[in-house]
């Protein structure tokens, strides 16, 4: 049986299951569920169990048998000249990993890299950044404007990323575009108008980056890996333009962790210069560097053939969608030309907001206190493995905020399984190698230590000590 109240003002769809225990079992669970999921808030005064009575097409007393139990649970209060309303309550902490069944319910923790620590989100300085902005802003911004995105924000990108990782970059050859998947979707559909086939890419990386790259009609070739790194130094024969463009993360491979050796860049710069390729540089966590001097952005090597694509996925938030590209003049019309006038794709509101928020100075602070937040999470990760899994050890550990934690042979599959017993999603290396890539697979974890919250994150070390032994 489904009713909405309407005679309470909310207009709620409770399915009421008549179940073998008859019908004041069934809506007891119907509210109870509605209470727990948070379709019925804190607070919120239910409706008389007269009117709800006549709403279901229900006697009274069922209702009220229903709202007894749920004040006897503590889901409801009955108050006296208040009505009976949703209890308040603290969102229910997920069991300690010791004591958490194997259940359907998601995992207590997370280590899947990728994501910052979204509940370190500088929520009070983004509101601020935000007002100050909306305040400043003339109304003209809030048109449709220029395709490469506020020109605020473009000119607090080319400042920023000069002084903090070495780009030379002009406003207007900026294009702010909705994160890093964006900008290489549109970087893809270039080299293919150029006539390329292939795009050269590190034997490790992210699948759904791969994907893009087959969908832009390119084939994703994997460069050879060796301990030092990816090897750019084979690229000499592809001359004849197939080879439309290399993807590398310089500053730190992702997954690996090891930054691009300066004659490997020398080596993959000269291949640009002499093919006329282009570069296309993932500075997705330049900003993490914490056991050595910053490692700057290629693209600093030569503007010309380097495009540099920088992304709020990391500093900020993922769900901002807010990522920026730096392109060589010549290439500029090119991206601009494939994002069309169909793709407006980013809000000027969090434009200008990311504008603000760059140019008082509340970026830099929040960056700082980002590192020495994962600094510290970095340090107790590499202390516990110590003492408590002595044979695993972290490797890529000097800048970002994940961790490659070598197994011993064979092991990978099993400690995953162990984890997703424990309750802890984690993601074995072999996530991350190309299909078509030659080094022998490894067994490793690719640990992504800054995803869980502060109170989350001795839980997840310590579910993935348990997992580990
Ligand atoms: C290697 C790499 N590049 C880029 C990104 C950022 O992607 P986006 O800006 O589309 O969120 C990530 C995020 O996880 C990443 O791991």
């Amino acid at each position: 049986m489904a009713g909405s109240w309407a005679t309470f003002g909310v207009d709620l769809h409770v399915d009421v299951a008549r179940t073998g225990s008859g019908l004041r079992r069934g809506l007891t669970d119907a509210l109870r569920e509605a209470v727990r999921g948070g379709r019925l808030a804190p607070g919120i005064r239910l409706p008389s169990s007269r009117s709800l009575a006549a709403d279901l097409g229900i006697a009274r007393n069922t209702v009220a048998d229903a709202y007894a139990d749920l004040v006897a649970e503590g889901w409801l209060t009955a108050r006296q000249g208040s009505g009976t309303r949703v209890a308040q309550r603290d969102v229910p902490v997920p069991a300690s990993p010791a004591r958490r069944p194997r259940s359907r319910q998601g995992p207590a923790y997370d280590l899947v890299p990728g994501t910052p620590d979204l509940a370190s989100f500088p929520r009070a300085e983004w509101l601020k950044a935000y007002r100050r902005a909306l305040t400043a802003a003339p109304n003209d911004a809030l048109g449709y404007g220029d395709p490469r995105g506020r020109v605020e924000l473009r000119t607090a990108l080319a400042g920023y990323l000069a002084r903090a990782r070495g780009v030379r970059a002009d406003p207007d050859h900026i294009l702010v575009c909705s994160g890093f998947v964006h900008g290489l979707m549109l970087l893809g559909e270039v080299l293919r108008r150029r006539g390329a086939r292939t795009l050269a890419v590190e034997s490790y990386g992210l699948d759904v980056h791969w994907e893009l790259i087959e969908r832009a009609g390119l084939e994703s070739v994997p460069l050879p890996f060796d301990e030092l790194g990816t090897r750019t130094d084979d690229l000499g024969e592809a001359d004849d333009g197939a080879l439309g463009g290399v993807l590398l993360t310089p500053a730190h491979q992702f997954p690996m962790g090891v930054p691009l050796r300066p004659d490997r860049r020398a080596a993959v710069v000269d291949w640009a210069r002499r093919t006329g390729g282009l570069i296309l540089e993932d500075d997705y966590d330049g900003e993490f560097r914490y056991d050595r001097q910053p490692v700057g952005a290629l693209q600093g090597l030569d503007p010309d053939r380097v495009v540099y694509f920088g992304t709020a996925s990391k500093a900020l938030a993922p769900g901002l969608r807010l990522g920026w590209l730096v392109l060589p003049p010549d290439v500029a019309p090119e991206v601009m030309a494939a994002k069309g006038g169909a793709d407006w794709s980013c809000g000027v509101l969090d434009q200008l907001t990311l504008a603000e928020f760059i140019t008082s100075g509340a970026y830099d602070r929040h960056v700082r206190a980002s590192r020495l937040r994962y600094r510290r999470r970095r340090d107790q990760l590499v202390a516990a493995l110590a003492a408590r899994a002595p044979s695993v050890t972290a490797t890529g550990i000097a800048a970002g905020f994940h961790a490659v934690l070598r197994l011993p042979p064979g092991t990978e599959q099993s400690v995953v399984r162990a984890a997703a017993w424990h309750g802890l999603a984690l993601h074995g290396l072999t996530t991350y190698r190309h299909p078509a890539a030659t080094p022998p697979p490894a067994d490793a974890l690719v640990v992504g230590y800054g995803t869980p919250s502060d109170s989350g994150w001795p839980g997840a070390l310590e579910t993935l000590c348990g997992a580990l032994t």
